[in-house]
C-alpha cells in the first residue's frame, strides 16, 4: 500500500515489562539459572492488550505524526519498510480507510478527547470471557484467613494519626429514619428465583435512581438535567442498560432505560436461560448476582463529559465517583422497598457492549448492579453482623 495515508494513534504510551524465566541449561551447568528479559511494549487507547515492539518501532513510532496523514512511501524511506509494515501489522499506524474496529476505536478516542492516561487504563482493564469466581479458586485466595497466611495482615481497619495535634469528642448524633434505612442496607447475594420484580418497582427505580426531576437550557443545544445525584460538571453522563429476568409483564431480554420519555426501549428478548447465561457472563461468573431479577449495566457517556473536561486527568475518576453515588442510591431505594441490592465492577466489559451495541471508548460500561427480592435462606455469604436483614442463627 506505498500510496495508502497512514498516520500514528491517537493515544500511545511505552513501559517496559520484565519477565523471568528459568535457564535449566544454566542450572545444570552452575550458572545462574534465572535470566531476566526485558520486553518493550507498546500501550494504546485502541486496543485492548499492550503490544511488543522492538528497539526500531519504538523509535519510529517516537517520531511519527499522529496528527496528520503521511504516505506509506514517505514513511518507509524514513524508516525503513520492516519497521512501518510490522506498525502496520501491530495497528500502531493506521490506515486512514481502514474501518476494523481498532481504526474506528481510535477515530472515537480522538473524538471524545480522552487524556492519555485514563483512556489507556480503561481499555486495558476491560475483561472478556473472565471468570473471577474460577479465578479465585485457582488462586487458592479464597477466604480472609488464606489472605492474611500468604500477604500478612492488611493495614489497620481504623487508622489513627498519632501526629494530629490534638483531638475533639463529637457527640453521638440523634438517630432518624434515614439510619434505620442506612443500616439495612447491605449487599445481596441471595435473590429468590421464584420471586419477580413488580413493573411498579422497577420504574420507581428508574425514575429515583436514573430518572431526570429538572431541567434547564443552559445554552443553545446545551441542557442541564437534574438528577438525585451529584454528577461532575453537570452533564449526567451515565446511562442504564438493564439485563430483565423476572419483572411481572415484562419479557426478558436487553433493555436501555430511556430517560426521556421514562420508558424501556427492548434491544432483544431473550429466553429465560439466554439472559441467565448473559447475565453469568456479566458478572464474570458471580452466579449470587447473576440470580438477579434485573441487573442494571451503568455506562458512561464519555463524550459527554469530556466534551466539557477535554483531555482532562480528572474526569475519568469523577465519572467512577459518580457511579458510586448512583449505586447507593440503587441501594437505598431497594432497601426501602425490602429488595436487596448489590454492585459490582468484576464485569466483562467486551461481552456487554457487544450485547449493547456499545463502542468502549464512546460509552463504556463501567458496573453492574442489581436488585430484587431477598431469598428465605442466606446461602451465600452477606456482610449484616448487627442482624439487621437476616435473623441471627439459631443458638
Ligand atoms: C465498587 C464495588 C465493587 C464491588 N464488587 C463486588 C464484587 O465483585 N463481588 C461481590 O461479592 N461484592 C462486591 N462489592 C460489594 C462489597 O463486597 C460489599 O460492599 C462489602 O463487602 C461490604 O458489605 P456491605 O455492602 O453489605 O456493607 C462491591 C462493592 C463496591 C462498592
Amino acid at each position: 500500500m506505498p500510496t495508502s495515508r497512514v498516520r500514528r494513534c491517537a493515544q500511545l504510551q511505552f513501559r517496559v515489562d520484565q519477565y523471568k524465566t528459568l535457564d535449566f541449561a544454566a542450572l545444570l551447568s552452575g550458572r545462574p539459572a534465572v535470566s531476566v528479559r526485558n520486553v518493550r511494549q507498546a500501550l494504546a487507547a485502541h486496543l485492548d492488550q499492550p503490544v511488543e515492539i522492538d528497539a526500531a518501532e519504538m523509535q519510529a513510532l517516537a517520531e511519527l505524526d499522529c496528527g496528520t496523514w503521511s504516505t506509506c512511501d514517505a514513511l518507509v524511506a524514513a524508516h525503513g519498510a520492516a519497521c512501518i509494515e510490522g506498525l502496520l501489522a501491530k495497528q500502531l499506524l493506521l490506515v486512514e480507510d481502514d474501518d476494523s474496529p481498532a481504526a474506528r476505536r481510535d477515530r472515537d478516542v480522538r473524538a471524545s478527547h480522552w487524556h492519555g492516561g485514563a483512556a489507556i487504563a480503561h481499555a486495558m482493564s476491560r475483561w472478556s470471557h473472565n471468570d473471577s469466581i474460577a479465578a479465585q479458586r485457582e488462586s487458592r485466595l479464597q477466604s480472609v484467613g488464606d489472605m492474611v497466611e500468604a500477604f500478612g495482615p492488611p493495614p489497620q481497619h481504623f487508622h489513627r494519626r498519632d501526629d494530629a495535634v490534638a483531638r475533639v469528642a463529637l457527640d453521638e448524633p440523634a438517630r432518624t429514619a434515614l439510619d434505620d434505612l442506612l443500616e439495612r442496607r447491605a449487599t445481596c447475594r441471595n435473590f429468590d428465583l421464584a420471586q419477580s420484580v413488580s413493573v411498579a418497582q422497577l420504574s420507581t427505580s428508574l425514575k429515583r435512581v436514573f430518572g431526570v426531576q429538572g431541567m434547564v437550557e443552559l445554552a443553545p443545544d446545551a441542557v442541564a438535567l437534574k438528577k438525585n445525584h451529584p454528577s461532575g460538571g453537570g452533564l449526567h453522563p451515565v446511562e442504564a442498560y438493564l439485563v430483565v429476568q423476572r419483572v411481572e409483564g415484562l419479557a426478558s431480554g436487553l433493555y436501555h432505560y430511556n430517560v426521556e420519555a421514562h420508558a424501556l426501549d427492548l434491544f432483544q428478548e431473550l429466553s429465560s436461560g439466554e439472559a441467565h447465561a448473559f447475565a453469568m457472563t456479566a458478572v464474570a461468573g458471580q452466579e449470587y448476582f447473576a440470580d438477579a431479577p434485573v441487573m442494571v449495566v451503568m455506562a458512561a457517556r464519555f463524550a459527554r463529559s469530556m466534551w466539557k473536561y477535554r483531555n482532562h486527568p480528572k474526569i475519568y475518576r469523577a465519572i467512577l465517583l459518580e457511579m458510586g453515588h448512583i449505586s447507593q442510591n440503587l441501594y437505598l431505594t431497594a432497601t426501602e422497598m425490602n429488595l436487596g441490592a448489590f454492585i459490582t465492577a468484576a464485569i466483562n466489559e467486551v461481552e456487554i457492549e457487544q450485547a449493547f451495541g456499545l463502542e468502549p471508548m464512546t460509552e463504556g460500561p463501567l458496573c453492574v448492579c442489581g436488585f430484587g427480592a431477598r431469598a428465605q435462606e442466606c446461602a451465600t455469604v452477606e456482610f449484616d453482623p448487627a442482624h439487621k436483614v437476616w435473623a441471627p442463627p439459631a443458638a
